[in-house]
């Protein structure tokens, strides 16, 4: 009994005197206050503990009409035979008869679902007829003293029932016909024990209705187990998942889309764990997967604007709506886009321009590949489509045209008229160099023809040798034009391709300088410079184009392995590279002798700026002297030495010795640093577009 009275005062504590409570104390004796309204066996109706919360939620006729048979109206206050005050009230020991475990047993199978729910009914019934169980013998163990293990599969809030898709929440149970918010209900409660109504007068007897009805009625509270959770409304998930069923043959979200169901059967299996759902929910589920790419996510490949509004408007046609699983596993809707139906509606060739030119092109196959690679029967790329996502040879070759016959039937002189033409422009400059150095008429002859003085004459002939070069060079691009499938070839760009060849003017100078010093071999070699350095002057146009595109298109550093002939395409770039070395490579001896000047010469403070300036200068000569005396000691002695030999009598008043001999070597280097460049250039060039 002490228990009993220790959750009465808990179950009345809310808004209820606590006089009250030991009125329905079945020892009427213990208490002398409360004797006046307990009328030997009789109470007051409001006396009563308020309506459960289940027998609320359930057809209360049973009940009512239960407790109608028990109160009566009956006299409080008569002297003798005369009665002075009559009140309705319900008799104790009827109440103990009339709710026999039969009656109970009406509303068990609803009030049983929540262990809550069935606690606070015992408690009533346990009040108000002392029996110890409810429907049968035992049937309220561990009712007492609940705790929050009695709740195995835990509690969620309300509003979680309420994220329940629209035709869960509209339908009802297949076994019982209840409706999903009525199920809900049943196993909901709050944090504490609270009384709805008139707490003070949850009973009356209503005369006109002749039956007692509730004026209140007490909702279950999380506190009958001690524990203490946040204020707020709960259901015991164990209770929903078991009393809520679905015959899933007739699930009514299947009648509904796709999305509906996902959203039920995630809520299902998030509430009530996948046991309750049948084997193939997961073959249905239209959740954020593979088969579709959510809206935030979606991205464009770098040839967008190329795209035509077809494609552009495609994401937009094919978004659906899908859930995406939350932490909880719970269904947020997001919009995605239907992979497969986005890619049946595209191929390669669905864009053009950018999308089809090389590095917007690789990023435009890679992505098409990374979005519909995997969509079964699409075939939207090309077979060679990873030859498309690497760079082609035309993509390495700088320059849009290229050396091809526009028919078949001249295919195959490609090659032929690339290898030809170097070697008919080193062929000639050695012939040349031969013949003219075997007769030795060849430079007189045409010095006398230019010139009077051999010696001022050189830079005519290098102009010339040059300007005789370039036409000779457009000449033969013109006759090329001229052979039937190369009509489109462009003359000058051809011409000025052919300018990067490795020429052999550098025999020349080496010729010069290993002949015995003479004015001859000078201007020879200082007309040959020249006509080089201007060859060279537009030469640097393709190198330059060349060397450029590399940068921009980073080839230099991007890994060339994979790709076709990109082991070529890098000779050729290698080839830009070294050339342009080789022409900064005076440029930077001077400024490293320079510097190394300009740190010696740190503490001359007293000179004049320009005294200054003429003395760094001078000192810059000297200090570039010495790392040319250094570097090319060994070439210079010998040639010194071959010079010294030399006794014939032109030498002397032309001849500054040893320094002359340096001047050739540079040149003669710089010169071989060019053509090395040049051959590398066009080894790689051959390579790449060799037989194309
Ligand atoms: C409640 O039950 C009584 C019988 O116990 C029945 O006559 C009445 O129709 C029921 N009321 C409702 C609303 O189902
Ligand atoms: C179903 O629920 C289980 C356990 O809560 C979870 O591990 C699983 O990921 C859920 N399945 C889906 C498809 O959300």
């Amino acid at each position: 009994m002490r228990p009993l009275t220790a959750l009465c005062l808990l179950l009345t504590a809310v808004g209820r005197g606590a006089a009250s409570d030991e009125t329905l104390d079945l020892a009427p004796a213990t208490s002398d206050i409360h004797l006046s309204k307990n009328f030997h066996g009789w109470v007051n109706p409001e006396d009563l503990h308020p309506m459960p919360q289940c027998i609320e939620q359930q057809n209360q006729t049973l009940w009512l009409d239960t407790l109608t048979k028990c109160t009566r109206k009956r006299c409080i206050w008569n002297i003798g035979a005369i009665c002075f005050r009559h009140q309705w009230l319900t008799e104790l020991s009827c109440l103990s008869s009339e709710f026999s475990p039969a009656v109970v047993r009406e509303y068990l199978p609803y009030c049983g679902r929540s262990v809550l729910a069935k606690a606070q009914l015992y408690h009533w019934i346990s009040h108000a007829t002392g029996r110890m169980w409810l429907g049968e013998v035992g049937d309220s163990t561990g009712l007492d003293y609940l705790t929050s293990a009695s709740l195995p599969q835990g509690y969620t809030h309300v509003n979680t029932a309420s994220r329940a898709p629209w035709c869960l929440k509209g339908s009802s149970s297949f076994r019982s016909m209840e409706s999903f918010g009525h199920v809900v209900g049943s196993c909901s409660f709050v944090s504490s024990t609270q009384v709805i109504g008139n707490a003070a007068r949850p009973w009356e007897y209503r005369e006109s209705q002749h039956s007692m009805v509730a004026l209140a009625s007490e909702v279950v509270g999380y506190d009958l187990t001690g524990s203490l959770i946040w204020p707020s409304s709960y259901f015991d998930i164990e209770c929903l998942c078991h009393a809520f069923s679905t015959d899933w043959l007739e699930d009514p979200c299947l009648e509904s889309e796709d999305l509906e169901l996902t959203k039920e059967h995630l809520w299902l299996n998030a509430t009530c764990e996948s046991a309750s759902l049948p084997d193939w929910w997961t073959d249905r589920l239209k959740v954020l997967d593979s088969r579709f790419i959510s809206v935030r996510e979606w991205k464009w490949p770098a040839c967008l604007e190329d795209m035509p509004d077809k494609i552009t408007e495609l994401p937009n046609q094919c978004a659906t709506d899908v859930c995406a699983v939350d932490s909880d596993g719970y269904c947020q809707v997001q919009r995605a886009v239907d992979r497969s139906c986005f890619c049946r509606n595209i191929n390669f060739n669905s864009c053009s321009g950018s999308c089809h030119v090389f590095e917007t092109r690789i990023d435009y196959v890679n992505w098409l590949h990374d979005l519909c690679g995997a969509v079964e029967d699409w075939h939207g790329l090309p077979n060679d489509w990873r030859s498309l996502a690497a760079p082609t040879v035309s993509d390495m070759i700088p320059w849009e045209w290229s050396l091809l016959p526009t028919n078949e039937a001249g295919q195959c002189a490609s090659n032929t008229w690339k290898l030809g033409s170097i070697a008919l422009v080193n062929l000639t400059t050695l012939l040349a160099l031969l013949f003219g150095k075997r007769s030795g008429s060849i430079h007189r002859l045409s010095l006398d023809f230019l010139s009077s003085s051999p010696v001022e004459s050189w830079p005519l002939l290098g102009i010339a040798n040059a300007a005789l070069q370039l036409l000779a060079y457009y000449l033969t691009a013109v006759g090329i034009q001229q052979v039937p499938g190369y009509e489109d070839i462009p003359t000058m760009q051809l011409a000025l391709l052919w300018c990067t060849l490795p020429r052999l003017g550098w025999l020349s100078i080496l010729a010069a300088v290993l002949q015995k010093p003479r004015v001859m071999s000078l201007s020879l070699a200082l007309s040959c410079f020249l006509s080089e350095t201007i060859m060279q002057c537009f030469a640097s146009y393709y190198i330059l184009v060349t060397f450029t595109y590399a940068q921009q298109h980073n080839l230099f550093f991007s890994s060339l392995d994979d790709t076709e002939r990109g082991g070529s395409a890098r000779l050729m770039y290698f080839g830009t590279y070294l050339w342009l070395l080789a022409i900064a490579w005076p440029f930077i001896q001077i400024v490293r002798a320079a510097y190394i000047m300009g740190t010696l010469d740190g503490s001359g403070e007293s000179d004049s700026l320009d005294a200054r300036r003429g003395h760094t200068t001078k000192r810059i000569a000297q200090e570039l002297a010495r790392q040319r005396e250094e570097s090319l000691a060994w070439l210079g002695q010998r040639i010194g030495h071959a010079w010294e030999d030399d006794k014939t009598p032109e030498r002397a008043p032309l001849v500054a010795g040893k320094t002359q001999a340096k001047l050739y070597i540079a040149m003669l280097a710089n010169m071989l640093c060019l053509w090395v460049a040049q051959c590398v250039f066009w080894a790689g060039f051959i390579g790449l577009s060799g037989d194309l």
